[in-house]
């Protein structure tokens, strides 16, 4: 089992660019299946999750292969529509494998998420929006059996709230279906419209992706396409945030700003210089960071879930106190406890957190809890005084791309053990 060992104070300084979107390479890595051909996702990055979608892939009959930065599907002989409890359990965002091995084979088994580190995941949503498409499910020994008898047909569905991976399954599970589906109070994110745009690209018919309402008329045949996964805006928001953590510069490359309005807007009310042009922020801290009054998780285009936990993290630095609200997540803030062995001040009562001002972080031994919590963890260890220890990084390696790597380059002592 590997570790992170950091020893802190460096400020973080020089130019990344920023890998591509694990949350689109997940969905587009499904979406690859309804296509009778072999497929390319250019700028796809290299992440245990990425490698779990890709063994599902193979598993269900698709040939897959890496080539650098790029992953190439063949997907013209399933033969498969069942994934094992094991490889489901790898990544517990293979929900999304469901609309689209229905969409290609009819039928799917798999078995049922259950909970995560974030709290109970439930998937009521993909469900009753499945049914509503004509899919037959029935639970039994925590497998779902998913049957179309009539084939896959068009619906008008209303989500009760703008979940990403429904909004992504139904997108999946309608392209080849019979008429028109429309999606109401659908996700409105970023990663929808890449989504969007590869299945485009392959012959589907979607209008309105990125907007509430999605209609996509069902077609008989996908072809295939290439396609470039966009940036990731979550990874984007952690390289800023240990930046201004340190009182260092960065310029981020290959991203898109207006993906991160609200992001950014975060990082300037804070006190940071962020320039930005077309594909790239630029982003510097000399002063004390301030706090910000309020920040709440949002759907997009608020603030993002994911981006809370190293922002959260930058801003126990600042000198007022910042107040912040997880609307997404129940149990989101269970790094916290980990940040407090660095010395950090933070109150937490339900779904808000109280950020105390004018702290301090000292090298600790601390373990990833998840994903961004890891990240959070690795922003507050780039500012600490002395050496952090982070362990159980298998969480951090599910969304960054060799995480030392990156620090090292803009400077931080940072290694893998
Ligand atoms: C995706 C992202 C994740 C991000 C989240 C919110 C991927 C692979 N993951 O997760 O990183 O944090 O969006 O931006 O893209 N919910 C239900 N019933 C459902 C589905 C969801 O109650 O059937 C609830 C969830 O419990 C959660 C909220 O809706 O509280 C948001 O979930 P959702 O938007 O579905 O997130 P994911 O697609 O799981």
């Amino acid at each position: 089992m590997s570790n992170l060992l950091i020893n802190g104070g460096n400020k973080i300084v020089g130019s990344i660019t920023a890998h591509g979107a694990k949350n689109s390479a997940l969905p587009l890595l499904a979406a690859t299946l309804l296509c009778g051909g072999q497929s390319v996702l250019h700028n796809c990055p290299d992440l245990s999750d990425v490698d779990a979608a890709m063994k599902i892939l193979s598993y269900l009959g698709a040939r897959c292969k890496r080539e650098g930065s790029s992953v190439i599907v063949d997907s013209s002989n399933i033969q498969k529509n069942e994934i094992p409890d094991e490889l489901m359990r790898e990544m517990r965002s293979s929900i999304v494998f469901l609309g689209a091995i229905i969409g290609r084979t009819g039928g799917a088994v798999v078995s049922s998420p259950g909970g995560c580190e974030l709290g109970p995941r439930p998937i009521d949503l993909h469900i009753s929006s499945l049914k509503q498409m004509g899919v037959v499910i029935t639970e039994d020994y925590g497998y779902l059996r998913c049957e179309a008898p009539f084939g896959l047909k068009g619906a008008d569905i209303t989500l009760q709230f703008p979940s990403v991976g429904a909004t992504e399954n139904i997108i999946l599970a309608s392209v080849l279906a019979k008429g028109e589906t429309i999606i109401r109070n659908a996700a409105k994110e970023p990663e929808i419209i890449d989504l969007a745009d590869f299945l485009i690209g392959c012959g589907a018919k979607i209008r309105g992706a990125g907007n509430d309402t999605i209609h996509i008329n069902g077609v008989n045949w996908l072809g295939t396409t290439e396609h470039y996964v966009i940036p990731d805006r979550i990874e984007a928001a952690t390289f800023l945030a240990a930046a201004a953590a340190t009182k260092g510069k960065i310029e981020v490359k290959g991203v898109r700003p207006e993906h991160m309005r609200s992001i950014l807007s975060v990082f300037k009310e804070s006190g940071c210089q962020v320039t930005c042009k077309k594909d790239s922020i630029y982003l510097e801290n000399n002063h004390e960071l301030r706090g910000v009054p309020m920040i709440k998780t949002l759907v997009y285009p608020g603030f993002p879930t994911d981006a809370g936990p190293p922002i959260l993290t930058m801003l126990a630095l600042a000198k007022t106190p910042t107040l912040f609200i997880e609307n997404i997540f129940e149990n989101r803030f269970r790094y916290i406890d980990e940040l407090k062995r660095l010395g950090a001040k933070i109150r937490t009562h339900g779904n808000v957190a109280l950020i105390d001002s004018a702290q301090k972080f000292t090298g600790a031994n601390t373990s990833a809890t998840d994903l961004r919590g890891g990240a959070a963890l690795v922003v507050a260890a780039l500012a600490a005084e002395g050496q952090t220890k982070i362990d159980n990084i298998y969480h951090i390696d599910r969304g960054y791309e060799k995480i030392e790597r990156c620090f090292e380059i803009l400077g931080a002592d940072i290694k893998r053990i």
